[in-house]
C-alpha cells in the first residue's frame, strides 16, 4: 500500500490513534501480513482480542455461514444461533455465575455491571482500584483508577471510590453500608499485568459478604482462557457475583457479556438492561465457535504448558529483571523504558505491547502460540542490548 493511503485514513478520521506505520491486510494463526507483504509475529493478539488465533477456520466458517443466512435480528425474538452461543457460555461459566446478559464491547459490559451492583443492593458507590482500567465510556471512566485517561472529561460520575490495590485494609476503611460493589481486574493489564496472591482475592470476597457488597471481575482481558483457566474464578477459588467479558469473547467480532449470579439475576426484570446489537447472530456464531475452539484444540492446556515454558525461559535472560501476571497476560519489566525494547522488536517484526508502568512491556498473545514462535521471540529478545 502507498503512503497514500495512510494519509486518506489519516485525512478523514478523529487523530485519535498514534499508529505504527504499517497496514496489515491478512492475519493467520499467529501471524499477520502487511499490505508490503511484510511477516509479522503478533504477540499482541490485536490486542488481547484474537484469542483462537487470527482467521482461525471454524470462526471464519461459522461467521460466512451465519452471515449468508441472516446478518442480523434483534433481541425482540428468538433466534438458534443466539441460543447455542448463550448454553456454550454459560457451559464454561463458573458454578453459580450461568446467567449471561450479551453487549457489544468492554466498556458496556462494565457499564452494566455498574447499573447492577447499585440496582440489586440499592446503594450508590462503586469501589475501584488505582491503576485499573474499565473503560472510556463516561460510567467506566468514573471507575478507572488512571487519571490520565479521566483529566480531560471531568466530572465524574458520582459515587466513584479508589482504593489502593493489594490493601485489604485500606479497601475496608472505605466500606460503608453505601457501598454497592467492589470491581476489579484480577490482574491489572494496564498496570503492567500487576496482581495480588490469592489471600487477597480471598479477603476481597469476605469483606464483600461482610458488608453486603457485590464483588465484580473485570474479566475483558483476563477471560476467555488467557490466564490458563477459562475464568479467573478457579485459580484462587474465589466468586464473584458478576464477571465482565469481552475482547477475546467472539475472537474480533466486537460482543461483550456480563455472567452473573442467580441472586444477581433475580433482581433482573423485562426492560431493565438492554441494547440493539447484543448477541446479534453474527457476533453469536462467532461466540459459539470461540468456545468450542478452545476446548477442541485445547487451547487452555496449551496456554498453561506454553506460558510455563515462556516465562521460565524470560525469567533467565539478563535483561529481563522480572516477569508478572498470569498465563499468557505476561507483563516483561526491565531496567531500561519498555518502548525502546518494543520498538526493537518490531524492527525484528514482532508486535508486542507497553503499558502504563513505563518500564514494563506487555504480551497478549493468542492462545495459540507454540514453542517456535515463542523461541523466535526470545532469540529476537536475547539479541538486545541498551
Ligand atoms: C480490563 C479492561 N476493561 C475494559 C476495557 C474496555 O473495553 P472496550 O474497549 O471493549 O470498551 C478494556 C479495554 O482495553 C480493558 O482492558
Amino acid at each position: 500500500m502507498s503512503r497514500n493511503m495512510f494519509e486518506l485514513e489519516e485525512s478523514c478520521q478523529l487523530k485519535t490513534y498514534q499508529k505504527y506505520p504499517m497496514s496489515i491486510v491478512r492475519g493467520e494463526d499467529v501471524w499477520v501480513y502487511t499490505s508490503e507483504g511484510q511477516k509479522y509475529l503478533d504477540l499482541y493478539g490485536g490486542h488481547a482480542v484474537v484469542a483462537t488465533g487470527h482467521c482461525h477456520p471454524n470462526v471464519v466458517h461459522a461467521i460466512q455461514k451465519q452471515a449468508s443466512e441472516l446478518i442480523f435480528y434483534s433481541n425482540v425474538v428468538y433466534n438458534e444461533t443466539r441460543a447455542l452461543a448463550a448454553e456454550a457460555l454459560c457451559s464454561v461459566a463458573p458454578q453459580g455465575l450461568k446467567n449471561a446478559f450479551f453487549i457489544n464491547s468492554g466498556a458496556e459490559a462494565n457499564d452494566n455491571a455498574i447499573k447492577l451492583v447499585r440496582k440489586v443492593t440499592g446503594r450508590p458507590e462503586v469501589i475501584t482500584f488505582e491503576g485499573s482500567f474499565h473503560g472510556r465510556t463516561i460510567g467506566t471512566l468514573s471507575a478507572t483508577g488512571m487519571a490520565k485517561y479521566r483529566e480531560a472529561f471531568s466530572p465524574r460520575v458520582s459515587d466513584h471510590l479508589f482504593a489502593p490495590f493489594g490493601d485489604l485494609d485500606a479497601l475496608e476503611s472505605m466500606m460503608s453500608d453505601k457501598t454497592a460493589g467492589v470491581m476489579l481486574e484480577p490482574v491489572q493489564s494496564m498496570y503492567g499485568a500487576r496482581s495480588a496472591p490469592p489471600a487477597y482475592f480471598k479477603g476481597l470476597r469476605d469483606l464483600c459478604d461482610k458488608y453486603g457488597a457485590m464483588l465484580v471481575f473485570d474479566e475483558i482481558q483476563t477471560g476467555m482462557g488467557r490466564t490458563g483457566q477459562f475464568f479467573f474464578a478457579p485459580h484462587h477459588g474465589v466468586l464473584p457475583d458478576i464477571i465482565c467479558l469481552a475482547k477475546a469473547i467472539a475472537s474480533g467480532i466486537p460482543m461483550g457479556a456480563l455472567l452473573v449470579s442467580d441472586d444477581v439475576a433475580s433482581h433482573v426484570g423485562y426492560g431493565d438492561l438492554g441494547t440493539t446489537f447484543g448477541a446479534g447472530p453474527v457476533a453469536s456464531a462467532a461466540l459459539l465457535a470461540t468456545v468450542h475452539t478452545i476446548q477442541q484444540d485445547n487451547l487452555i492446556g496449551n496456554v498453561q504448558e506454553q506460558s510455563a515454558y515462556l516465562r521460565a525461559k524470560l525469567n533467565e535472560l539478563p535483561i529481563v529483571k522480572a516477569t508478572h501476571g498470569l498465563g499468557f497476560l505476561v507483563g516483561i519489566e526491565f531496567e531500561v523504558q519498555a518502548s525502546v525494547i518494543r520498538d526493537f522488536l518490531m524492527e525484528h517484526h514482532i508486535i508486542t505491547g507497553t503499558s502504563s508502568v513505563p518500564n514494563v512491556l506487555r504480551l497478549l498473545p493468542p492462545l495459540t502460540l507454540k514453542r517456535p514462535e515463542i523461541d523466535l521471540f526470545l532469540d529476537v529478545l536475547s539479541q538486545f542490548s541498551s
